[in-house]
């Protein structure tokens, strides 16, 4: 990671101020000044701020329940930010893997673990996100076949990733996907006629949601490690 951000993972300050302590060579990374804030270090590497050993806090993984009308930001903006929500030191270093807009609800991982993230929103790393989608108008019976192959979306040079439809009733149904382009979902059933009208994520990878709508909780060892 970036030596300011490890400095803000193993102390009170801000990033602003522990670039400004590196850039006046206060820091040390294995003995030698690293008067660069963008420095890469690892977490056994020796830091040293004003000759004190800083040891970087752990990580930390959240799952979120999104309430309706809340955004995806670490600022409030037109609507307030999710993180009015999270109780936790420091919210500002933590960032959400995967945003949804702010008339979507449903499932948010919050972390200050950007590997940990990207491996969640790269479409490379192929994560499933199932979508429950409430639609205007009925889905049509070519549905799913149509998704399985991959839908053009409006401005996109590449076809979707193939992705998976399960019907509940007419006009709701379960769409799982592996992409997080912006308004995939509502552009994908665009693309083939029909509107969302309401959005809920339900499970990221192995991880279902399962605490109330505006609740959150840490997540278990091993619902980290599915994600490594
Ligand atoms: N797709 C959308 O269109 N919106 C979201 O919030 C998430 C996926």
């Amino acid at each position: 990671m970036r030596l300011d951000k490890f400095i803000c993972k193993s102390t009170d300050l801000t990033r602003n101020e522990a670039t400004l302590l590196i850039n006046a060579g206060n820091v040390t990374v294995n003995n030698e000044v690293a008067s660069n804030e963008a420095t890469q270090v690892h977490e056994n590497n020796d830091v040293l701020l004003d000759e004190k050993k800083l040891i970087a806090r752990a990580s930390r993984y959240i799952l979120m329940h999104k309430p309706l009308g809340t955004i995806c930001s670490n600022i409030d903006e037109v609507y307030p930010s999710l993180f009015n929500y999270i109780d936790v030191e420091k919210a500002d270093d933590l960032h959400i893997a995967g945003r949804l807009d702010a008339d979507t609800t449903g499932l948010v991982l919050i972390t200050d673990d950007g590997r940990w993230s990207f491996n969640i929103i790269t479409p490379n790393k192929q994560c499933e996100k199932t979508y429950r989608v409430g639609l205007r108008n009925p889905i049509a019976e070519d549905a799913a076949e149509k998704f399985a192959l991959g839908v053009q979306l409006q401005g996109e040079k590449q076809l979707t990733f193939p992705a998976k439809l399960d019907v509940v009733t007419s006009n709701e149904v379960l769409l799982t996907i592996t992409e997080g382009k912006f308004h995939q979902v509502k552009r994908m059933f665009s693309a083939i006629g029909n509107r969302v009208v309401t959005l809920h994520r339900e499970q990221i990878g192995n991880i279902k949601l399962d605490v109330e709508v505006g609740k959150w909780r840490f997540l278990t060892p091993e619902e980290i490690d599915y994600f490594k």
